[in-house]
């Protein structure tokens, strides 16, 4: 059996070079047939730990054609991957790359990881807030693609901020910030973003073991001790039904116990956007503003701060500085209210490049107010819906995210509503307002179309859904017991 271009498919591997590697990855790794290990999952059998990580290896290499690793993905796709194979995969998407040893910091360095929402700028608050609270958070994060935001536009929306760090500048903010927040670099996980970029043109995406060693070895190369999941349930995420969302949140919990790191999972709700903000300056501007306690012009007790509190809790509990996450929330609150999350995101901006007047006018940070966003006839009683799906495609219409990886973004562009779920609403009424760089791209009518009417207040909707914290398999010497409960 032949590759391509004649050459065999069958290859023989040697151990990877990345500066910090397990010792199972120094061993040399056992040759492994491509078309017999796509035959083997098309055919739904089990693979073994061995073949994953030389395929994924080799396909890292370039040894492995597209074609080959695109038939592979599908086989998985559709057959799926038991837990060994998910966790050998991230074990081999891991250490495609380099792995970053924090050991020499002090404290229990812990991360957040969310699946993607519409207006969640929560990291921007709970990075800051977690190292206020004596947490080290080493973040890296993601760019927004399609109706999801991500982290780095938001944070790139302050003048000069660098998300491009090289690792000896991450743990020197990290030391000295307690916290810091980058982008994934060329050295970490290659293998991920070479089968993520498959996996977008192969109808592959959608898969749940494909999806949590997709993320899962990205956040373990971080150098983290323990990791919290904001898993979105909801229109708005990207697993929409909540028992898909239910099995990514004990898939990616299960991975990170099986690498020993203590791992909780929030099952939260993405039906309606998260606060008040969609776009990456006007989120960033929220969410600066939260900061500094100012609390939004009006509406319900805010979304942002109740997750980022409900998150913070959890990261507390795993970091040590509570003794559960009942008293890291009230820790987390105390702490936010008395500005010291603010000053946090004072120091963070200013170490990685951002301009801090911003800080001061954060409304600066979003482009000025283009349009006017109005109810129309059929708004009577109160604001039962806001469909995020349809908001953040808007906004990527807008320019404010990305329809394309390689698309840039209008760093200024977004909407703030002016109406939340369950106000009071008549024909006529501010509904939204759209900031843009561009007045042109402007479509007032897809923003108005996201609203739902209801004649009654809806009913609330639990914000934290549900949380999966399982107690680790007993290992010897483990110290873990699984993470406190609420
Ligand atoms: N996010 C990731 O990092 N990987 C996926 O596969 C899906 C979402």
């Amino acid at each position: 059996m032949t590759g391509i271009c004649g050459r065999p498919s069958r290859v023989r591997l040697t151990a990877h070079g990345g500066p910090v590697v397990d010792s199972c990855s120094r061993i040399a790794d056992p040759a492994v047939n491509a078309v017999s290990l796509i035959a083997a999952k098309r055919d739904g059998h089990t693979l073994p730990a061995g073949d994953i990580k030389a395929f994924i290896a080799a396909y890292t290499r370039d040894e492995i054609p597209d074609y080959q690793a695109a038939a592979f993905l599908m086989a998985c796709f559709l057959r799926g991957l038991d837990a060994g194979e998910t966790a050998a995969l991230t074990r081999a998407m891991l250490y495609s790359g380099e792995v970053l040893d924090l050991s020499d910091l002090p404290g229990i360095k812990v991360d957040k990881h969310s699946t993607g929402g519409v207006g969640d700028k929560v990291s921007l608050l709970l990075a800051p807030l977690v190292a206020a609270c004596g947490v080290p958070v080493p973040m890296i994060s993601g760019r927004g693609l399609g109706h999801t935001g991500g982290t780095l536009d938001k944070l790139e929306a302050i003048p000069g901020f660098r998300v491009d760090l090289s690792i000896a500048e991450y743990r020197d903010v990290l030391a000295r910030a307690g916290c810091v927040m980058i982008g994934q670099t060329d050295t970490i996980a290659p293998a991920d973003r070479k089968l993520y970029a498959l996996r977008d043109v192969t109808a592959t995406v959608e898969s749940i073991p494909l999806i949590a060693a997709s993320i899962m070895s990205k956040k373990l190369a971080e150098g983290i001790d323990a990791l919290v999941l904001d898993v979105k349930t909801g229109g708005g995420a990207f697993m929409q039904s909540e028992p898909d969302a239910r099995r990514l949140a004990e898939t990616l919990v299960a991975i990170g116990l099986d690498f020993g790191k203590p791992t909780v999972a929030l099952l939260t709700d993405m039906e309606n956007p998260l606060g008040r903000a969609i776009g990456n300056g006007p989120e960033t501007a929220e969410a600066t503003r939260l900061l500094r306690g100012e609390a939004p012009a009006s509406g319900p007790a805010d979304d942002v701060v109740e997750l980022t509190i409900a998150l913070a809790g959890e990261m507390l509990a795993l970091g040590g500085a509570a003794s559960k996450p009942a008293d890291g929330r009230r820790r987390a609150r105390e702490a936010l209210a008395a500005g010291l999350a603010f000053e946090r995101w004072v120091e963070l901006v200013e170490l990685q490049g951002g301009d801090v007047a911003y800080l001061d006018d954060p409304d600066r940070l979003a482009g000025p107010p283009v349009a006017e966003v109005r109810a129309g006839a059929d708004a009577v009683g109160f604001v039962g819906a806001i469909d995020s799906r349809a908001l953040g495609e808007a906004a990527v219409a807008l320019g404010a995210g990305r329809a394309r990886k390689e698309d840039a973004v209008d760093p200024r562009a977004g909407f703030v509503l002016n109406k939340t779920v369950g106000a009071p609403v008549a024909a006529g009424d501010l509904l939204a307002t759209v900031h843009a760089s561009d007045p042109a791209r402007v479509d007032a009518g897809a923003v108005a179309r996201a609203f739902r009417y209801s004649p009654e207040p809806p009913a609330p909707r639990p914000l934290v859904v549900d949380r999966h914290a399982p107690a680790p398999p007993p290992a010897p010497g483990a110290s873990w017991q699984g993470a406190p409960a609420r």
